[in-house]
Parts: structure tokens; C-alpha cells; sequence
């Protein structure tokens, strides 16, 4: 058994400024603010409009404040892991061109792709690296443009994606009763047929037909992604509670992906706990991908209390999904 835990020790954020409501999009496409609310429960989400600035910037942005917070020098810092389906390039990773503009120097950083589970998985390996004492100080940002991969006239999938990032820094304690104390990381790889981006990878390079054929935006079927979400994050979700002997009243918060506000709903049902359990952002950014997890931490972290017991979970493209039980281990800071 490893002689640390990993605990957060602090969290900020980046969102753009623009603000792209239902009413702008019920003029895109043909759409409409009830069906939105009733079907996903998205308001608003924000976009990065600037081209030249995309989830490398924004994560940036998001460290920057993080080191600044937590008084952290970018010499301290030992890994940068970037979760991101929305990387600046193929090559070089996010996290190495994020470490260079924040001034991480004597780090490794890299990048996970794990669908809207980016944030979750990294989490979990950043988690190990600071168990094992490989890495003392570890940033974990997930970051994601969505805008750029998301098709503006396919009023299946615009209203549900937004821009923003978020950043966690991971220490070791040797207090074994707070931290990161478990998780459930789960994949099924079958479900790439109804969630993917068709082209722009090795197997379907970029050419003049793949942008004709508008391939390299979301490919989503909505029904069949919705139904595995619902029992998957609630599977695991549960499992976590009763492996724990975590009962309903017992769990402080809630933190799950910010998919669909029924997804979300569905979930608390079967775990057995009250919306006022839940953290719910969904309606002002939409589904941000890597950054939702991170969002919502930073939304809460004033309402936060050392020893209060959270259940993150997510579900996302692959399909991957997940949950991991903590204990928050600071109080609010003044
Ligand atoms: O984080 C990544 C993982 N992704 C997810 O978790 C997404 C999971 N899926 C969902 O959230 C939902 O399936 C959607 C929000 C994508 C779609 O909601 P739905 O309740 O499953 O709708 P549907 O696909 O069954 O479509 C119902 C109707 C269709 O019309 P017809 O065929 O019944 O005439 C759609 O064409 O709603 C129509 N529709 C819309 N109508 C107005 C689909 N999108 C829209 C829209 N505005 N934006």
C-alpha cells in the first residue's frame, strides 16, 4: 500500500466571454429554447471566438490562475497531464505547448484523450504518479474547444457543446482518510459507431472529401449514447456508494459530467439523492467536455468543507465512463 493519498489542493478556470444563447441558435438552425431546456437543459454556452486561441490557450489561461492562486512557481510543478478531444494539433501534445506558455519547465506533460471521461481518467493517472511519490506536484487541466468540431447547421448536436477550461493541482498527504480514495474507470469500445469524429485521424486523413462530406465534426446518434450514459454513470455511481457504505445522506455533493440535465437527473434517481446534492452548471456552458468535472469544482469549491464526500462520474465517447470517490480535503479559503 502506497504511503500517500493524492488530495486537490486547488482549482481555477477559464471560460470565454461570449455568451452563445438558445435565441442565436434558434436562428441557425431550426430549433427552439423549449426544446432545448426540455430535452438537454442548456441555456447558454460559451465560445471561444478569437481563431488564434484555442484549448492550449484556454488551459493556459486556467494554470496560469491556478499557479497564482495556490502560490505555486511553475518550477515546482512535476507533471502537466492535458485532457482534451480538442487538441491545437495532432503533434505536439496540448499539455507541452500549455507547460511552454505557462513556464513549466522542469516537467513532463502529456495528453489523454478519453472522450468526455479526459478529465476523470487523467485524474486517476495523475493520481498514481503522486501515490507512487514519482511526482510531488501534478496540474491536471482539461481543456476543449468544442466549437471547432462541432457543425453549426446539424441542430442535433449544436446546442449541446461548449468552450472552457479547468485546472486541479494534486499533492500527496499522508492523512490516508482524505483525498482520492477510490475509483472505477470503465471502457466499451463498441460504442465508437454511434459517437465519433469520422475523419482527420490515420485512418481517414483530411482531404478535399472529407471536408466536402463535413467529416471532421461530431458524429452523434443521440438515443443510443443517451441509454448507455443513463445506466453506465448510475452503475458505477452506485457501486462506488455501496463499496463505500456511502448512503445518500452521507454524500456532500454529487459531480457528474454535464451532458444532459435528464442524464444528470437519472443518475441522482437510481444513486437515491436529492438534486440539492447535485452540482449543475449545464444550463450556463453546456457540455464542455474535459472541462465540465473542473467547472463545477471551481463553481463550488467556497461551498467545499475538508472531509465532505464527493462521487465524480462521467460518461463519454469510446464508450468510456466512470466514477471516482473523494475526500475534499481543504475548507473554503478566505
Ligand atoms: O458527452 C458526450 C455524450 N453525449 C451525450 O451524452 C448525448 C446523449 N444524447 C442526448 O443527450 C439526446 O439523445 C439528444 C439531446 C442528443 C437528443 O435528444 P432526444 O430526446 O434523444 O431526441 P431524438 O434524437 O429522439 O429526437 C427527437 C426529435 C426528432 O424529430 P422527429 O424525428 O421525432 O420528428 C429530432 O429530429 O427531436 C428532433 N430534434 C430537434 N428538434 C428541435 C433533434 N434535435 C432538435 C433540436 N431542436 N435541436
Amino acid at each position: 500500500m502506497s504511503k500517500f493519498n493524492a488530495h486537490i489542493t486547488g482549482i481555477d478556470a477559464y471560460v470565454p466571454d461570449y455568451i452563445l444563447t438558445n435565441d442565436e441558435l434558434s436562428r441557425m438552425v431550426d430549433t427552439t429554447d423549449e426544446w432545448i431546456m426540455t430535452r438537454i437543459g442548456i441555456k447558454e454556452r460559451r465560445i471561444m471566438k478569437d481563431k488564434d486561441k484555442a484549448s492550449a490557450f484556454m488551459g493556459a489561461e486556467a494554470v496560469k490562475k491556478l499557479l497564482a492562486k495556490t502560490n505555486t512557481s511553475p518550477d515546482e510543478i512535476d507533471l502537466l497531464v492535458c485532457a482534451t478531444v480538442t487538441p491545437d494539433m495532432q503533434f505536439p501534445a496540448t499539455g507541452n505547448i500549455i507547460s511552454d506558455m505557462v513556464g513549466i519547465k522542469n516537467a513532463f506533460s502529456h495528453d489523454l484523450n478519453a472522450g468526455c471521461s479526459s478529465f476523470l481518467y487523467a485524474l486517476m493517472e495523475a493520481t498514481k504518479y503522486v501515490e507512487t511519490g514519482f511526482a510531488k506536484k501534478v496540474i491536471v487541466v482539461g481543456t476543449d474547444k468544442m466549437s471547432t468540431i462541432v457543425d453549426y447547421t446539424d441542430r442535433t448536436v449544436c446546442p449541446i457543446f461548449g468552450d472552457g477550461a479547468g485546472a486541479i493541482l494534486l499533492e500527496p498527504t499522508t492523512d490516508k482518510d482524505l483525498g482520492i480514495i477510490d475509483a472505477e474507470l470503465k471502457v466499451d469500445g463498441v460504442g465508437r459507431k454511434w459517437l465519433h469524429q469520422k475523419a482527420g485521424g490515420s485512418l481517414n486523413p483530411a482531404s478535399h472529401e472529407t471536408v466536402d462530406a463535413r467529416e471532421h465534426y461530431i458524429y452523434q446518434e443521440g438515443q443510443p449514447v443517451f441509454k448507455y450514459a443513463v445506466s453506465r454513470m448510475a452503475d458505477v455511481s452506485v457501486d462506488m456508494m455501496k463499496k463505500h457504505d456511502i448512503k445518500p445522506d452521507d454524500l456532500a455533493w454529487f459531480v457528474p459530467h454535464q451532458a444532459n440535465m435528464r442524464i444528470i437527473d437519472a443518475t441522482a434517481r437510481r444513486m437515491g439523492i436529492s438534486p440539492d446534492q447535485v452540482m449543475i452548471n449545464i444550463q450556463r456552458y453546456g457540455n464542455t467536455t474535459s472541462a465540465t468535472l473542473p467547472l463545477l469544482l471551481w463553481e463550488w469549491e467556497n461551498k467545499l468543507k475538508k472531509g465532505d464526500k464527493l462521487i465524480l462520474s462521467t460518461f463519454g465517447a469510446g464508450f468510456t465512463w466512470g466514477a471516482v470517490y473523494l475526500k475534499w480535503a481543504y475548507d473554503p479559503k478566505k
